[in-house]
């Protein structure tokens, strides 16, 4: 049997993906460090295949590592062999990814982000691993472009988080273009990856105060939060807020597992997509629908824009449709109705009050 490096899965995208992963057959080995995230997640995963009926335990292999030891990634692909279930493919979600911690300590975004990419494609090299997926992200566009954004798209990023992550892909075309004949890449870049599984055992659990707009309604709408903080009604938008497009994490994961078997059965290439639903959201109509859909009240009041802030951001996806028949099947209300499920269920996240 052969296997698939998840790192940094059990993060929030990474833990949905492994699930959908699992339910497709995959045999996965996790790398993370748990920085930012909890064991609890994977756990959680192996509860929600039990209910299932499928016992997961020998299809997910968890290992506890920092990606920026190389040593460690060795040891993780040697492990895969000896295990006879050597890792064919990498899945690369594992890194640091908040724009205000970046601002204030560029030094562990490019360590993290950075080095570790380039520890991790130089081992898959020495094993004759030749796929990855490269979690990038729509931030790698910056302030210039106008929506909807296709992939050749001005590339600008106005923070040291999207500067990594526009490194990272620059990074991995050099190495393709040195491999030629050998290396299959994808960058996707994500627009807003938000909800949850609908068990509601998994979801989105940042450490600390969160900066990105679910979480912070998710706790406002079970009361651990006051009030919603709306960063701006001057935005030449709709209603003078800002547009995001927001894509359910469910979906996310499918574009994960396409994206994969396309770069399997197709020749070596590097390719990269957007992946978001191409529907733009305003933050009042996003407080509107969470209200409605989970029929609460979300109290918010309008502060000053947020610096770095664009007006509107919403993918062109005609490319992933095309390349990898992928489109999102959840909407804005599933996104809702979900991130609350998942808040109502865990208050506090996978570890409890001392988490946050
Ligand atoms: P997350 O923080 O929940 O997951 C990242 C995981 O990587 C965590 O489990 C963390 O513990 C692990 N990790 C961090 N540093 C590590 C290290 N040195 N060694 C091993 N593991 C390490 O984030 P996420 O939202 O699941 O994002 C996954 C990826 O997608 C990230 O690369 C992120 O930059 C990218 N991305 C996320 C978003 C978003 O809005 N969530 C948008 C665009 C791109
Ligand atoms: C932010 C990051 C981006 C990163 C992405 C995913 C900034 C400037 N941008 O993007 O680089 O790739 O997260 O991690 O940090 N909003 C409020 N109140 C809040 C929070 C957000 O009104 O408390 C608004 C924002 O102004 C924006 C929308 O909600 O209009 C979405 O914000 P957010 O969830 O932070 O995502 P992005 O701004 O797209």
């Amino acid at each position: 049997m052969e296997s698939i490096l998840v790192t940094g899965g059990a993060g929030f995208i990474g833990s949905h993906t492994c699930l959908s992963l699992i339910k497709k057959g995959y045999c996965l080995y996790v790398l993370d460090s748990f920085v930012n995230s909890s064991k609890l997640s994977i756990s959680n995963v192996i509860k929600i295949l039990e209910i299932d009926g499928l016992d997961a335990t020998e299809f997910i292999d968890i290992v506890k590592g920092d990606i920026r030891n190389k040593s460690t990634i060795r040891d993780l692909f040697l492990k895969s062999i000896a295990d006879k279930k050597p890792i064919k493919s990498v899945i690369h979600f594992a890194g640091l990814k908040s724009v205000a911690e970046s601002v204030r300590n560029p030094s562990i975004y490019w360590d993290t982000n950075l080095i570790s990419s380039l520890n991790l494609i130089e081992v898959m090299l020495e094993f004759d691993c030749l796929t990855i997926v490269f979690s990038s992200s729509a931030t790698v566009y910056g302030l210039d472009n106008k929506s909807p954004i296709k992939e050749n798209g001005k590339l600008n990023p106005n923070n040291p988080y999207g500067n990594t992550k526009l490194a990272i892909e620059k990074l991995f075309n050099d190495f393709f273009q040195s491999n030629k004949k050998k290396l299959k890449i994808a960058n996707l870049r994500y627009f807003n990856p938000v909800g949850a599984h609908p068990s509601g055992f998994i979801g989105e659990d940042p450490k600390g105060i969160p900066n990105n707009i679910f979480p912070v309604i998710a706790k406002v709408a079970i009361g651990i939060q006051k009030k919603l903080n709306v960063f701006g009604n001057d935005w030449p938008t709709v209603d003078g807020t800002g547009i995001r497009d927001y894509i359910h994490v469910m979906d996310l994961a499918e574009g994960h597992i396409r994206m994969l078997e396309f770069l399997e059965n197709n020749e070596s290439q590097i390719v990269t997509l957007n992946l978001g639903t191409g529907i733009g959201t305003s933050v009042l109509q996003l407080i509107n629908t969470y209200e409605k859909v989970n029929n609460i009240k979300i109290p918010f009041q309008f502060v000053h824009r947020r610096s770095g802030d664009v007006s509107e951001l919403v993918a062109d996806s005609s490319f992933a449709k095309k390349l990898i028949n992928w489109a999102p099947n959840k909407d804005l209300k599933d996104m809702c109705k979900d991130s609350f499920n998942w808040q109502l269920k865990n208050p506090y996240g996978f570890n409890g009050p001392q988490n946050n």
